[in-house]
């Protein structure tokens, strides 16, 4: 029996860990902490939120009192958090609340943790504070390439695994930190109040750093379901500069599946980076989305190509994120399950089977969710 807090549980990624964590473990207490700001949707959860060894508290990580009662209250011996701000585009137009939340929230986190754990006669025997963060705090990566080779070309991961690339140099865990939004400065500089927590009180922490996600529930602002909106409504799709930055794609349901793991069997005090060796320019998800959208509506192929429209560049773009997982490969034995064609085959059939949850979430409705199913209670 455990008893786990899970913050930004009704997030993207927080709720298919929260889903994975409540059918997986039925013997443990699975407490999802959620602010519910415009990024939280209880209806994420609908299939589990019956589920006797679930519960949902709606709370800001900020509160520390909160925080420190609820842990006291439920005997939390785990915490796994998520809670963040994670939009760039909104993190260039206001950073106080990036810094506030994901800064201050993970500090408060920390606090209670600490708190409530070293007066217990046991401490820090048996708990976790696992803190996951993004590989966008290592900065970005050029498009360097091997002498006369043009990327993408093919590499050998030190894992022994072949996969294309757009240049010769990954994130590693060793990698200096060097985070360019105000996001990512954010999330670096919570990961440093995490780490400094473990070397000056002793909690057993864990950071991993992940590459993009991608797959159901994800908040339409972020590239792949915006994108997959806007080309069923046939609205413009609105690139970046020249479409040319690279990112590299993880389905989100692998990242759940590799929190489940290090959670369990990870390192304390370890980092370890999560990827799947999938590097992608946008320009050509897009076109990838565009052709498989058109399928699935039975329009021709590309026939909605003309949608895209280049728009002024991201202020301070990233070029290049390219994950180097081998870490967790080799120590844990974690690789990804889905090939990206089928995960993306999989992601676009789930937002056109899913029109009601895309046009709650763009008409705002979903923020009713919770009024209707707790205040009347
Ligand atoms: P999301 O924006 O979809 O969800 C964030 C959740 O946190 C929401 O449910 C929101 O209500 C909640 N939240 C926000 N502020 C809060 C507060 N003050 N108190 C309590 N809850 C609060 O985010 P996501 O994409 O699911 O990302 C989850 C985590 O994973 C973040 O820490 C993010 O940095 C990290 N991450 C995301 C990606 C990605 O591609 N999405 C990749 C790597 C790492
Ligand atoms: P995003 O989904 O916002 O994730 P991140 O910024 O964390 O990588 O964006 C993915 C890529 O797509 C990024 O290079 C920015 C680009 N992008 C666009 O070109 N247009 C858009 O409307 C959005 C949201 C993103």
């Amino acid at each position: 029996m455990r008893t786990i807090i899970i913050t930004g549980g009704a997030g993207f990624i927080g709720s298919h860990v929260v889903r994975l964590f409540v059918n997986k473990y039925p013997d443990y207490k699975i407490i999802n902490l959620d602010k519910l700001t415009y990024a939280g949707n209880l209806a994420n959860l609908k299939d589990i939120e019956h589920k006797p060894n679930y519960k949902f508290v709606k709370m800001d990580i900020c509160d520390f009192r909160g925080v420190l009662k609820l842990m006291k209250d439920e005997s939390v011996d785990g915490i796994i958090h998520l809670a963040a701000e994670s939009h760039v585009d909104r993190s260039i137009k206001d950073p106080f609340t990036f810094a506030q939340t994901n800064v201050m929230g993970t500090l408060s986190l920390l606090q209670a943790a600490k708190a409530y754990w070293e007066a217990l006669p046991e401490k820090y025997e048996g708990k976790r504070f696992y803190h996951i963060s993004t590989d966008e705090v290592y900065g970005a990566l050029q498009m360097t390439h091997p002498e006369g080779i043009e990327p993408p070309f093919t590499t050998k991961a030190s894992s022994g695994t072949h996969h294309l690339a757009y240049g010769d140099k990954f994130f590693t865990e060793d990698l200096k930190y060097q985070p360019h939004s105000p996001y990512s400065a954010a999330k670096a500089s919570s990961d440093h109040f995490v780490r400094a927590f473990h070397d000056t009180f002793g909690i057993p922490t864990i950071v991993t750093n992940c590459s993009n996600n991608y797959g159901p529930y994800q908040f339409p602002e972020k590239l792949i379901p915006l994108f997959i909106n806007n080309i069923r409504h046939r609205k413009p799709l609105p690139v970046y500069g020249k479409g040319e930055n690279v990112r590299d794609w993880l389905y989100v349901e692998d990242h759940a599946r590799a929190i489940d793991l290090i959670f369990h069997k990870g390192t304390v005090a370890e980092t370890y980076n999560i990827g799947g060796f999938n590097e992608w320019k946008n320009i050509d998800i897009i076109k990838v989305l565009i052709n498989t959208v058109d399928r699935h509506l039975g329009r021709p192929e590309g026939a909605d190509m003309d949608l895209i429209t280049y728009v002024t560049d991201r202020a301070g773009h990233d070029l290049r994120y390219a994950i180097d997982s081998t870490k967790l490969q080799r120590e844990l034995g974690w690789e990804p399950s889905l090939q990206f064609e089928e995960g993306i085959e999989k992601t676009v059939c789930w937002y056109l089977d899913n029109q009601y949850w895309l046009d709650n979430v763009t008409s705002g409705d979903y923020q009713k969710y919770y009024d209707n199913m707790y205040k009347n209670r």
